[in-house]
């Protein structure tokens, strides 16, 4: 059947596939036919992502991004790929006055390093066939919004799409597009993982969003898939807001 979006016999890297976006993101690559390698660090919730996979050729590999020794082991255990979807980070909420530096480097660290060297290993170790797709999770905080304490996760998510456009010039003759995804609110277990919010205050802030409510897992996980396929051949570069008309 005819299909541009289709991912069949595409093998695609997910990071963090245990919960949200990462989840909803394997879950749409599969039914498009792609065979998925799925990570993140909690293996119980990595394997009910993996229950949920249609098709047989599917892989998990539990791994701490946030060091680098597990990311050159996630790599060199992986089989060359045709598309990468970058999406594991946490949030974090916190005014300046109160920075920790162990906290922002922490955020960094899971956020922003994790990627660069992602891509690094992946290319040095030639694990992207080409033509291939990397799809980087960033935001739309701190990129085109700005928001009270949001200051080291957002400064953290505009890295992303710094780094992206570089490696889209820089990775363009070995076939490989590079694309960020920046999502408005999702509900996901980051959005509030403290606890600090009430229905109040989400159903106030939902008020913002022209469209009138948050997004869901799906509406970013098929912007992933948009970009991981082959009907996005011809972009490479582009930071792709998915907010709900928020930012407008
Ligand atoms: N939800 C939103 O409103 C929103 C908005 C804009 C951007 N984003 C971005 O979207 C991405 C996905 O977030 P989400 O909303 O789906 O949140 P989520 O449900 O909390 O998912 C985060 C994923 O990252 C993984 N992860 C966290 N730290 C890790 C580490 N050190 N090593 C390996 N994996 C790690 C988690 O798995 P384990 O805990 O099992 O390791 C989990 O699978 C993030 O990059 C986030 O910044 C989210």
């Amino acid at each position: 059947m005819y299909n541009p979006y289709s991912l069949k016999n595409k093998t695609i890297l997910v990071t963090g596939a245990s919960s949200g976006i990462g989840r909803q993101t394997a879950i749409e690559c599969a039914k498009l036919g792609a065979n998925l390698v799925i990570t993140a660090r909690n293996e119980e919730r990595l394997q009910a992502t993996f229950d949920l996979l249609e098709g047989e050729e599917h892989q998990m590999v539990i791994a701490d991004l946030s060091h680098t020794s597990q990311i050159e082991a996630l790599v060199s255990a992986l089989p060359k790929l045709d598309g990468f979807s970058c999406n594991a980070g946490i949030a974090n909420t916190e005014p300046i006055s109160f920075y920790k530096e162990e906290e922002i480097e922490n955020v960094f660290k899971t956020n922003t390093f994790s990627m660069m060297m992602l891509t690094k290993f992946l290319v040095k170790k030639k694990k992207l066939n080409k033509p291939s797709s990397i799809v980087y999770t960033a935001s739309i905080g701190n990129v085109y919004s700005a928001g009270v304490a949001n200051g080291i996760y957002g400064a953290s998510k505009c890295a992303i799409d710094g780094f992206m456009r570089t490696a889209a010039i820089e990775l363009a003759s070995k076939g490989i597009r590079c694309n960020s995804v920046n999502p408005g609110m999702v509900f996901t277990n980051i959005v509030d993982s403290n606890g600090r919010i009430t229905k109040e205050q989400f159903d106030e802030d939902m008020k913002k969003y022209p469209l009138g409510r948050y997004g869901k897992p799906e509406d970013v996980a098929y912007a992933i898939v948009y970009l991981l396929s082959d009907a996005a051949a011809w972009v490479t570069g582009t930071a792709l807001k998915i907010d709900g008309g928020v930012t407008l």
